[in-house]
């Protein structure tokens, strides 16, 4: 049975991230009698040694703080910015995880540290990982530690944007977070009851969306709320994209791809804040007054849901089975009413995107939620 555990957090932080260290920690040392430290900043920490005790004293009271006791970062194993040079740090993490005489190393962390996982499992140590992003993702889990809080902040968001849209008669167009994915703005928006409700799964036509708002003002509604991921993108943006996916998949030279690559990361990066055109264009197109809030990192922040606390204490108990198991190189992922060890090779280099005939996406359309489509 493992004895000696390491524990990172690792890419963005979220609420509920403490509360799976100290279900990790307490099921392991209370129940197994386990050793139990962290590292410090994701994998960053393992490359400088740097860890911290898990004991009852570093536990104790944090089920309910936002963040993560350990610090994270979005370092990568393989390329890790050391200087000011991108080197290859496996063998340092290697040489950490023995001269601390680790049985495994548990990864919490999102779509990019199952990869880094993978990695590492592939250099020959002992790991296990658990699901968590406010994104919501990660592929083979039905949720993410962390997606019910950010919900929940953003669902409020949209309830309180709703007093000054309808006091100022205004469209109000709220960005939230997601990545590529529109889990977030789906849940919230249709928890907000949202009347538009923009994903990156279904592109835009900004004129229907402005359509969709003259029909409700024409019915006698004065106000507007569009909730809008921040990776949603109109269709003639959706079409440069996917041209330039099509190229960097195709290519048959090293430099093609990277030219695809670059313009293609160019191409992202000016899409963000994307909203702030899109309000303007919907103002221009309905002559209504418009204004946007973009709900940024407030939605990482704070207290975790009761869900997600739930959520991480069963997923980092169970992950505390599986080292008793020394069932190792998988991601546990909730599926139904079950957690599921699920092989990283399954997990790695994919993402779960919304299916534009989604049950929640028909079940908004059936009451009246324009996707802008
Ligand atoms: O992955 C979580 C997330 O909050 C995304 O929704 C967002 O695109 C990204 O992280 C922001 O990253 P950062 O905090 O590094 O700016």
């Amino acid at each position: 049975m493992a004895q000696h555990i390491g524990i990172i957090t690792s890419g963005g932080d979220c609420p509920g991230l403490n509360a799976s260290i100290r279900a990790i920690g307490k099921g392991g040392q209370d129940a197994y009698g386990m050793h139990v430290i962290g590292f410090l900043n994701g994998f960053r920490g393992l490359v400088q040694d740097r860890s911290m005790e898990l004991d009852d004293r570093t536990l104790s009271g944090i089920l309910t703080y936002g963040g993560t006791i350990l610090g994270t970062s979005r370092d990568k194993p393989n390329r890790m910015a050391i200087g000011d040079k991108t080197r290859d740090m496996t063998d340092a993490i290697v040489d950490t995880y023995h001269r601390h005489h680790l049985d495994a190393l548990v990864c919490i962390g999102g779509a990019g540290t199952q990869k880094n996982a993978l990695l590492l499992k592939n250099a020959g140590l002992n790991v296990v990982t658990l699901p968590k992003t406010i994104d919501n993702d990660v592929t083979m889990t039905d949720t993410c530690i962390g997606f019910d809080t950010a919900v929940s902040i953003a669902t409020e968001a949209v309830d309180r944007l709703h007093s000054t849209a309808t006091s100022h008669n205004r469209i109000i167009v709220v960005e939230v977070m997601g990545h590529r994915a529109g889990w977030l703005a789906l849940e919230a928006g249709t928890a907000g009851g949202a009347d538009v409700i923009l994903i990156p799964e279904i592109p835009y036509r900004v004129e229907r969306v402005a359509q969709a708002i003259r029909d409700r003002t024409r019915k006698g509604k004065r106000f507007s709320i569009v909730v809008a991921a921040e990776g949603a993108m109109s269709l003639r943006d959706a079409t440069t994209v996917e041209k330039l996916a099509i190229k960097k998949r195709k290519a048959e030279s090293k430099r093609v791809r990277q030219s695809a690559s670059d313009q293609l990361r160019a191409f992202h990066e000016a899409h963000v804040g994307h909203t702030i055109q899109l309000t303007k264009q919907l103002e221009g197109l309905t002559g209504q007054e418009s204004r946007l809030t973009i709900l940024g990192h407030l939605q990482r922040g704070g207290t975790p849901s009761a869900a997600d606390r739930v959520l991480a204490t069963w997923l980092g108990t169970r992950c505390v089975r599986t080292l008793t198991e020394e069932q190792y190189g998988v991601m546990l992922a909730v599926q139904g009413r079950e957690i599921r060890p699920v092989p990283l090779e399954e997990v790695s280099g994919k993402k779960k995107f919304v299916s534009p005939d989604h049950p929640l996406v028909q079940s908004a359309r059936l009451v009246s939620t324009c996707f802008g489509d």
